[in-house]
This record gives structure tokens, sequence and C-alpha cells, in this order.
């Protein structure tokens, strides 16, 4: 029971930090994946965090700084790219930690169908337009290359 209200105060946390601040480029190019390959949202989106992370780091830079000043203020004299590449190093190895796969060939997602993911993934623009960099197709393309 106490890990049953453990899960359910968690989920209540995300949902009022999603629903406080929408979400962007992660979560609209995870659509697809979930959509047509049945991976769960929140793998997906674990595998998707990191890529997109670092295509908007440099419309995200001082965001990102601010966020680990607050999680590592230990790390608030280093320079801005260092604390963004940390951070983003960080969630690759928290999705590490938990044996989520980096890449979508564990879930069976063909290299092939690159070009559907990318027209797919670019439809998304209810979220796409939430991300604070503007994603052209041969970004989402590269994000999506990064993970197959
Ligand atoms: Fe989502």
């Amino acid at each position: 029971m106490k890990a049953k209200e453990s899960m359910l105060l968690g989920a209540h946390l995300g949902g009022l930090a999603i629903t406080a601040s929408g979400t962007t480029a992660v979560h609209a190019l995870s659509y697809p994946l979930g959509g047509r390959y049945h991976i769960p949202h929140g793998v997906s989106n674990a595998i998707l965090f990191a890529p997109v992370m670092r295509m908007n780091r440099d419309a995200c830079k001082e965001r990102f700084a601010v966020l680990s000043d607050i999680v590592w203020p230990e790390r608030s004299q280093k320079s801005d790219d260092w604390k963004v590449e940390h951070m983003i190093q960080e969630i690759e190895d928290i999705v590490s930690f938990m044996r989520i796969p980096a890449s979508l060939a564990a879930f069976n997602v063909p290299k092939e169908d690159l070009e559907w993911l990318v027209d797919a993934g670019s439809k998304v623009t209810r979220l796409l337009s939430n991300n604070r960099k503007e994603l052209t197709l041969d970004e989402i393309r590269s994000i999506y290359q990064t993970v197959l």
C-alpha cells in the first residue's frame, strides 16, 4: 500500500507539472512512436529527452543554467555551456540507470521508417509550437537519427 500511495502521489505531481508547464518537442516526437510501434509514452519520452535537449540547448541555455544552479548549487561557478552539457549527461545517466534503452532498435523500429517518423512527428504542431526552438525538418530528422 505504501508503494501504491507513493506512485499515486508521483503521478499526481507529474500531472500538476505538465498542466503548469505544457509539453514540447519530446512529447511531440514521441507520439508517432506510441501510435505505430506501441512504445509506452514515458519510455519514448525518456529516449528522446536528451537528444531534444541537445537540439534545444542554444535556445534554452540560460534556462537550463538556472535549473542547474537550483539542482546543483555547487556547480554555479561553471560556465553555462558546462552546466548544460552536464545536465544532459545527468538525464542520460538517469535513463540508463532506469534500464530504458537509448535506442529505438530495442523496440524493432526499422531505420527505413525514418522519413515516416519525420513526417508524422513534424505534424504534431500543437506541441512543437510550445518548443522554445522552432525545429526544422532536418533537425527533427537528426533527432530521430540519434535514437534509431
Ligand atoms: Fe506527453
